[in-house]
C-alpha cells in the first residue's frame, strides 16, 4: 500500500471553467458561448499561428533550455536584462517553480480569499501553510491587513493586480507604502496576468518599475495575447532569484511552439490593440446591462466583470439557467466568493447572447 501524504489526500484540485464540448453534449447545443476562463475571444494572433506552424519542423529537437530568443525579445520589449527574466509553462508554472525553490516546510505564505485559485492549489500541493485574509469592503486586496498578518514564518506574499476574479487594482500609493514595510526576506509575488488591460490607468503600479530584490513580477501570454492553450508565461526578478529558479524549473519548459508563439505575439501590436478595444466596448456593454437589470457589479480593470448577488442559491440558479441556454460563466465558490459570478468579456455577439439569456432568467 502506497502511503499518500495527508495534504495530497485533502487537496482540492484546480477546477477550470466548464468545457464547451461538455455543455454541447449535455444540452445538445450546436453553439456554446464560453465566458468562463478570461480567454481572448478573438482567437490567436495570426503572427503567432504562423510562428507555431513554422516551428513544427523542429519538434524532433529539444527546445533551447534557456529560452534565449524569447528572453532576448522580452528583454528588448521591456528594457530589462535577460538575466532578470524567467519563462515557464504558463505563469502558473513559474509560481510553482518559485514556491518549490524558495520555501522550506515551515515557511508560510499569505494571500487573500477571493483571488486566483491556482495559488491555493500550488501551496497546498507542496504542503505549505497558507494564510488567507479577507478582501476589503470594495473587493480589493487589503494590503494593510496583509502587513499585519506577517510573522517570522512568512516567506511569500502573493498579490494579483488587477485581481482575478474581482477586477480590482491596488494603487501606486498603496503598493509603495506596502513594499516599504515588507521585510526584505519575504518574496512579494505580483501576478500581473491582466497587465495589458490596465496600462492606461495612471494609478496602476507596474511592479516592474519597482525592481527590489524581493519583488517577482509574473506575466502571461494566456490572456491578452490569446495563447492560453499553448502554455507560455514569463516573469521578472533579480538575477540571483532567477538563477535559483532556473535550477529547479523543468529543464526544457516551455516547448518550442510555445516559445515561438510568444516571440511572435509580442510583435503583433495590431492584434493586441484591436482586442483591447473590443474588450473596452464589451465592458461598457456589460456595465449598461447590469445597470439596467439592477445587478451589483465591481468595476473591472481586466477582461472580465464580477457580479455580486444576494446568495449562493441565486448564483447557482443563474449559472444553471445560463448553461441551459448555452452560456458558460464562472460561479466563484472555489475562489471563496460563493455569492459572486464572473463573466469574461466576449465578442459583441457573445455578450449580446449572454445579455439576452440573463434578461430572460431575471
Ligand atoms: C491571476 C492569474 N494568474 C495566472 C493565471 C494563469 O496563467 P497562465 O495561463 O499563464 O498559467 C490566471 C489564469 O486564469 C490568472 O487569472
Amino acid at each position: 500500500m502506497i502511503e499518500v501524504p495527508r495534504h495530497i489526500i485533502d487537496l482540492q484540485p484546480y477546477k477550470p471553467g466548464r468545457l464547451i464540448e461538455d455543455i454541447q453534449k449535455e444540452y445538445g447545443f450546436e453553439r456554446v458561448i464560453k465566458l468562463a476562463s478570461n480567454e481572448n475571444p478573438l482567437g490567436v494572433s495570426p503572427l503567432a499561428i504562423q510562428a507555431m506552424i513554422n516551428s513544427i519542423h523542429q519538434l524532433n529537437r529539444y527546445p533551447d533550455i534557456a529560452s534565449m530568443t524569447l528572453r532576448t525579445k522580452l528583454s528588448e520589449f521591456f528594457h530589462i536584462e535577460t538575466s532578470c527574466i524567467i519563462t515557464g509553462h504558463g505563469s502558473e508554472a513559474i509560481i510553482q517553480t518559485l514556491m518549490r525553490t524558495f520555501l522550506n516546510d515551515d515557511d508560510e505564505a499569505i494571500t487573500v480569499t477571493g483571488t486566483f485559485v491556482g495559488f491555493y492549489v500550488i501551496t497546498k500541493a507542496i504542503g505549505i501553510k497558507l494564510h488567507l485574509l479577507p478582501l476589503d469592503e470594495n473587493y480589493g486586496f487589503d494590503l494593510g491587513a496583509i502587513l499585519d498578518a506577517i510573522t517570522p514564518k512568512t516567506k511569500v506574499i502573493y498579490l494579483v493586480n488587477p485581481n482575478s476574479p474581482t477586477g480590482t487594482i491596488f494603487t501606486k500609493k498603496q503598493f509603495e507604502e506596502f513594499i516599504n514595510l515588507v521585510p526584505e526576506n519575504i518574496i512579494i509575488i505580483v501576478d500581473e496576468a491582466y497587465f495589458e488591460f490596465v496600462t492606461d490607468n495612471p494609478d496602476f503600479p507596474n511592479s516592474m518599475d519597482y525592481r527590489r530584490d524581493n519583488i517577482v513580477t509574473l506575466r502571461t501570454f494566456s490572456k491578452a495575447y490569446g495563447l492560453a492553450g499553448i502554455r507560455i508565461g514569463y516573469g521578472f526578478a533579480n538575477p540571483e532569484l532567477v538563477g535559483y529558479m532556473l535550477k529547479v524549473r523543468l529543464p526544457f519548459e516551455p516547448g518550442i511552439p510555445s516559445q515561438a508563439a510568444g516571440i511572435a505575439a509580442l510583435t503583433d501590436k495590431q492584434f493586441l490593440d484591436y482586442y483591447l478595444k473590443v474588450n473596452k466596448t464589451g465592458k461598457e456593454f456589460l456595465y449598461n446591462l447590469y445597470d439596467e437589470l439592477g445587478i451589483r457589479y465591481i468595476k473591472s480593470e481586466a477582461n472580465f466583470v464580477m457580479t455580486v448577488h444576494d446568495s449562493e442559491e441565486e448564483v447557482n440558479r443563474i449559472n444553471e439557467q445560463l448553461l441551459r441556454r448555452g452560456v458558460i460563466i464562472r460561479p466563484l465558490r472555489p475562489f471563496g466568493l460563493p455569492h459572486c459570478l464572473r463573466v469574461t468579456i466576449g465578442l459583441p455577439d457573445e455578450n449580446e447572447i449572454y445579455a439576452f439569456a440573463l434578461k430572460q432568467i431575471l
